[in-house]
Protein backbone atom coordinates (compact mmCIF):
# COMPACT_ATOMS: atom_id res chain seq x y z
CA UNK A 1 0.00 0.00 0.00
CA UNK A 2 1.62 3.24 -0.93
CA UNK A 3 1.78 5.95 1.77
CA UNK A 4 1.86 4.02 4.13
CA UNK A 5 4.11 4.56 6.97
CA UNK A 6 5.14 1.83 8.88
CA UNK A 7 5.77 1.93 12.91
CA UNK A 8 9.74 0.82 12.23
CA UNK A 9 10.61 3.53 10.12
CA UNK A 10 8.69 5.99 12.83
CA UNK A 11 10.72 4.92 15.22
CA UNK A 12 13.98 4.65 13.41
CA UNK A 13 13.75 8.29 12.55
CA UNK A 14 12.68 9.49 16.20
CA UNK A 15 15.54 7.42 17.74
CA UNK A 16 18.44 9.10 14.73
CA UNK A 17 16.74 12.44 15.51
CA UNK A 18 17.06 12.18 19.38
CA UNK A 19 20.91 10.88 19.10
CA UNK A 20 21.79 13.70 16.78
CA UNK A 21 19.83 16.65 19.18
CA UNK A 22 22.19 14.68 22.17
CA UNK A 23 25.85 14.72 19.83
CA UNK A 24 25.07 18.17 19.05
CA UNK A 25 24.72 18.51 22.78
CA UNK A 26 27.94 17.38 23.69
CA UNK A 27 29.78 18.88 20.79
CA UNK A 28 28.28 22.57 22.41
CA UNK A 29 29.11 21.69 25.59
CA UNK A 30 33.09 20.33 25.15
CA UNK A 31 33.88 22.43 22.47
CA UNK A 32 32.94 26.04 25.25
CA UNK A 33 30.56 26.81 22.02
CA UNK A 34 27.70 28.06 24.22
CA UNK A 35 28.35 31.33 26.20
CA UNK A 36 27.85 31.42 29.60
CA UNK A 37 27.98 35.15 29.97
CA UNK A 38 25.23 36.41 32.32
CA UNK A 39 25.96 39.90 29.84
CA UNK A 40 24.81 37.42 26.75
CA UNK A 41 21.05 36.92 28.39
CA UNK A 42 18.78 34.45 27.43
CA UNK A 43 17.04 33.07 24.12
CA UNK A 44 13.20 33.63 24.32
CA UNK A 45 13.30 29.76 24.47
CA UNK A 46 16.16 29.29 27.07
CA UNK A 47 13.77 31.83 29.11
CA UNK A 48 10.46 29.99 28.39
CA UNK A 49 12.03 26.88 29.25
CA UNK A 50 13.59 27.85 32.67
CA UNK A 51 10.24 29.63 33.80
CA UNK A 52 7.85 27.29 33.08
CA UNK A 53 10.28 24.45 34.53
CA UNK A 54 10.65 26.80 37.56
CA UNK A 55 7.20 27.24 37.95
CA UNK A 56 6.01 24.06 37.95
CA UNK A 57 8.72 22.44 40.00
CA UNK A 58 7.74 24.84 42.88
CA UNK A 59 4.03 24.27 42.55
CA UNK A 60 3.98 20.49 42.16
CA UNK A 61 6.81 20.04 45.39
CA UNK A 62 4.86 23.06 47.33
CA UNK A 63 1.14 21.37 47.00
CA UNK A 64 1.48 18.80 49.92
CA UNK A 65 2.63 21.70 52.49
CA UNK A 66 0.21 22.65 55.31
CA UNK A 67 0.05 26.66 55.64
CA UNK A 68 -0.15 28.26 59.32
CA UNK A 69 -2.16 31.27 60.22
CA UNK A 70 0.12 34.07 59.95
CA UNK A 71 0.43 36.93 62.91
CA UNK A 72 1.49 40.29 63.12
CA UNK A 73 4.37 39.21 65.33
CA UNK A 74 6.02 36.88 61.80
CA UNK A 75 5.13 39.47 59.90
CA UNK A 76 7.21 42.08 61.89
CA UNK A 77 9.87 39.38 62.39
CA UNK A 78 9.96 38.47 58.60
CA UNK A 79 10.29 41.93 57.37
CA UNK A 80 13.26 42.28 59.52
CA UNK A 81 15.04 39.18 57.79
CA UNK A 82 13.69 40.88 54.57
CA UNK A 83 15.99 43.81 55.15
CA UNK A 84 18.85 41.71 56.33
CA UNK A 85 18.86 38.90 53.32
CA UNK A 86 16.55 39.73 50.57
CA UNK A 87 16.03 43.49 49.39
CA UNK A 88 19.86 43.74 47.95
CA UNK A 89 18.26 41.45 45.58
CA UNK A 90 14.20 41.70 45.29
CA UNK A 91 14.05 45.78 46.43
CA UNK A 92 11.24 46.64 48.47
CA UNK A 93 8.39 49.41 48.58
CA UNK A 94 10.70 52.81 48.40
CA UNK A 95 14.10 50.86 48.37
CA UNK A 96 15.40 49.69 44.67
CA UNK A 97 17.95 46.50 44.52
CA UNK A 98 21.68 46.83 44.51
CA UNK A 99 23.09 47.86 41.66
CA UNK A 100 25.19 44.24 41.60
CA UNK A 101 21.76 42.48 41.45
CA UNK A 102 20.36 44.01 38.50
CA UNK A 103 23.99 42.45 36.51
CA UNK A 104 22.35 38.55 37.67
CA UNK A 105 20.90 35.97 35.09
CA UNK A 106 18.00 35.76 35.51
CA UNK A 107 17.66 39.25 37.41
CA UNK A 108 15.79 39.17 40.76
CA UNK A 109 12.45 40.04 40.22
CA UNK A 110 10.69 42.68 42.47
CA UNK A 111 8.52 40.99 44.99
CA UNK A 112 6.59 43.86 45.45
CA UNK A 113 4.94 43.01 41.79
CA UNK A 114 5.82 39.03 42.13
CA UNK A 115 4.56 37.77 45.41
CA UNK A 116 1.47 37.76 44.47
CA UNK A 117 1.69 34.72 41.85
CA UNK A 118 2.90 32.69 44.57
CA UNK A 119 0.85 30.70 47.41
CA UNK A 120 2.55 31.34 50.78
CA UNK A 121 3.54 27.40 50.64
CA UNK A 122 5.15 28.19 47.33
CA UNK A 123 7.04 30.93 49.01
CA UNK A 124 7.74 29.22 51.67
CA UNK A 125 9.29 26.02 49.45
CA UNK A 126 11.05 28.67 47.60
CA UNK A 127 12.73 30.19 50.69
CA UNK A 128 13.47 26.78 52.23
CA UNK A 129 15.26 24.99 48.80
CA UNK A 130 16.58 27.99 46.93
CA UNK A 131 16.19 28.01 42.85
CA UNK A 132 19.03 25.71 41.13
CA UNK A 133 21.36 27.89 38.02
CA UNK A 134 20.14 31.15 39.93
CA UNK A 135 21.12 33.26 42.50
CA UNK A 136 18.19 32.34 45.01
CA UNK A 137 20.05 31.34 47.93
CA UNK A 138 18.32 27.75 50.26
CA UNK A 139 17.58 29.09 53.12
CA UNK A 140 16.93 25.98 54.94
CA UNK A 141 20.25 24.89 55.86
CA UNK A 142 20.66 27.67 57.54
CA UNK A 143 17.20 28.76 59.41
CA UNK A 144 14.47 27.01 61.63
CA UNK A 145 11.14 26.77 59.72
CA UNK A 146 9.64 29.30 61.97
CA UNK A 147 11.54 32.10 60.63
CA UNK A 148 10.89 30.58 56.98
CA UNK A 149 7.22 31.05 57.66
CA UNK A 150 8.01 34.49 58.94
CA UNK A 151 9.99 35.61 55.82
CA UNK A 152 6.99 34.33 53.69
CA UNK A 153 4.40 36.01 55.92
CA UNK A 154 5.93 39.46 55.35
CA UNK A 155 6.20 38.70 51.80
CA UNK A 156 2.59 38.24 51.45
CA UNK A 157 2.23 41.22 52.50
CA UNK A 158 4.56 43.01 49.93
CA UNK A 159 2.21 43.73 47.33
CA UNK A 160 0.28 47.09 48.53
CA UNK A 161 2.37 47.78 51.40
CA UNK A 162 3.89 51.66 51.21
CA UNK A 163 7.51 52.98 51.46
CA UNK A 164 6.22 54.49 54.93
CA UNK A 165 5.05 51.27 56.02
CA UNK A 166 8.02 49.28 55.20
CA UNK A 167 10.55 51.84 56.39
CA UNK A 168 8.55 51.62 60.03
CA UNK A 169 9.65 47.67 60.40
CA UNK A 170 12.80 47.09 62.57
CA UNK A 171 16.02 46.05 61.02
CA UNK A 172 16.85 42.65 62.08
CA UNK A 173 20.70 42.14 62.04
CA UNK A 174 21.63 38.73 60.54
CA UNK A 175 22.84 35.90 62.49
CA UNK A 176 21.40 36.75 65.30
CA UNK A 177 18.33 35.16 67.64
CA UNK A 178 15.06 36.25 68.25
CA UNK A 179 15.75 39.05 70.20
CA UNK A 180 13.02 40.90 71.34
CA UNK A 181 13.59 44.74 70.74
CA UNK A 182 14.52 47.10 73.05
CA UNK A 183 18.38 47.21 73.83
CA UNK A 184 19.87 47.73 70.40
CA UNK A 185 21.12 51.29 70.07
CA UNK A 186 18.39 53.34 69.30
CA UNK A 187 14.66 51.86 69.43
CA UNK A 188 11.98 53.28 67.26
CA UNK A 189 10.14 56.20 68.16
CA UNK A 190 7.02 54.72 67.53
CA UNK A 191 4.50 57.27 65.05
CA UNK A 192 6.78 59.72 63.71
CA UNK A 193 8.87 59.41 60.44
CA UNK A 194 9.78 63.12 60.27
CA UNK A 195 13.11 62.93 58.68
CA UNK A 196 14.28 65.54 57.14
CA UNK A 197 15.52 63.05 54.14
CA UNK A 198 12.95 61.20 52.65
CA UNK A 199 13.30 57.77 51.36
CA UNK A 200 15.97 55.31 51.82
CA UNK A 201 19.58 57.58 52.12
CA UNK A 202 21.76 55.17 50.67
CA UNK A 203 21.13 53.50 47.08
CA UNK A 204 22.43 54.77 43.98
C1 LIG B 1 21.64 37.02 45.61
C2 LIG B 1 20.34 37.41 45.16
C3 LIG B 1 19.11 36.89 45.88
C4 LIG B 1 18.85 36.94 47.24
C5 LIG B 1 19.75 37.45 48.36
C6 LIG B 1 17.51 36.44 47.39
N1 LIG B 1 16.98 36.08 46.18
FE1 LIG B 1 15.07 35.43 45.82
N2 LIG B 1 15.51 35.18 43.86
C7 LIG B 1 16.71 35.52 43.26
C8 LIG B 1 16.62 35.22 41.84
C9 LIG B 1 17.71 35.43 40.82
C10 LIG B 1 15.33 34.71 41.61
C11 LIG B 1 14.73 34.26 40.27
C12 LIG B 1 14.98 32.79 40.06
C13 LIG B 1 14.38 32.29 38.77
O1 LIG B 1 13.61 33.00 38.12
O2 LIG B 1 14.69 31.13 38.41
C14 LIG B 1 14.66 34.71 42.90
C15 LIG B 1 13.36 34.28 43.09
C16 LIG B 1 12.64 34.44 44.25
C17 LIG B 1 11.23 34.18 44.40
C18 LIG B 1 10.31 33.73 43.27
C19 LIG B 1 9.83 34.98 42.55
C20 LIG B 1 9.49 34.80 41.10
O3 LIG B 1 8.36 35.16 40.70
O4 LIG B 1 10.36 34.31 40.35
C21 LIG B 1 10.89 34.48 45.69
C22 LIG B 1 9.52 34.39 46.33
C23 LIG B 1 12.11 34.90 46.35
N3 LIG B 1 13.15 34.86 45.45
C24 LIG B 1 12.18 35.30 47.67
C25 LIG B 1 13.36 35.70 48.31
C26 LIG B 1 13.43 36.07 49.71
C27 LIG B 1 12.24 36.18 50.64
C28 LIG B 1 14.74 36.31 49.98
C29 LIG B 1 15.37 36.64 51.30
C30 LIG B 1 15.29 35.61 52.30
C31 LIG B 1 15.48 36.14 48.74
N4 LIG B 1 14.62 35.76 47.76
C32 LIG B 1 16.85 36.36 48.62
C33 LIG B 1 17.81 36.08 43.88
C34 LIG B 1 17.94 36.33 45.24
Amino acid sequence: MRGRVSALGVITGVFFTLAAIAIVGLVVAHTGGYNVGATEGHTPFERWVASTTMENSVKARASGIAEPQFTQAMIVKGGGEYKAMCSQCHGAPGVERSEWATGLLPMPPHLTEAASEWRPREVFWILKHGIKMSAMPALGPTHDESTLWAITAFVKQLPGMTAEQYAAIPAEEEGEGGHHGGGKATPMGGASGHHDEEGPAHGH
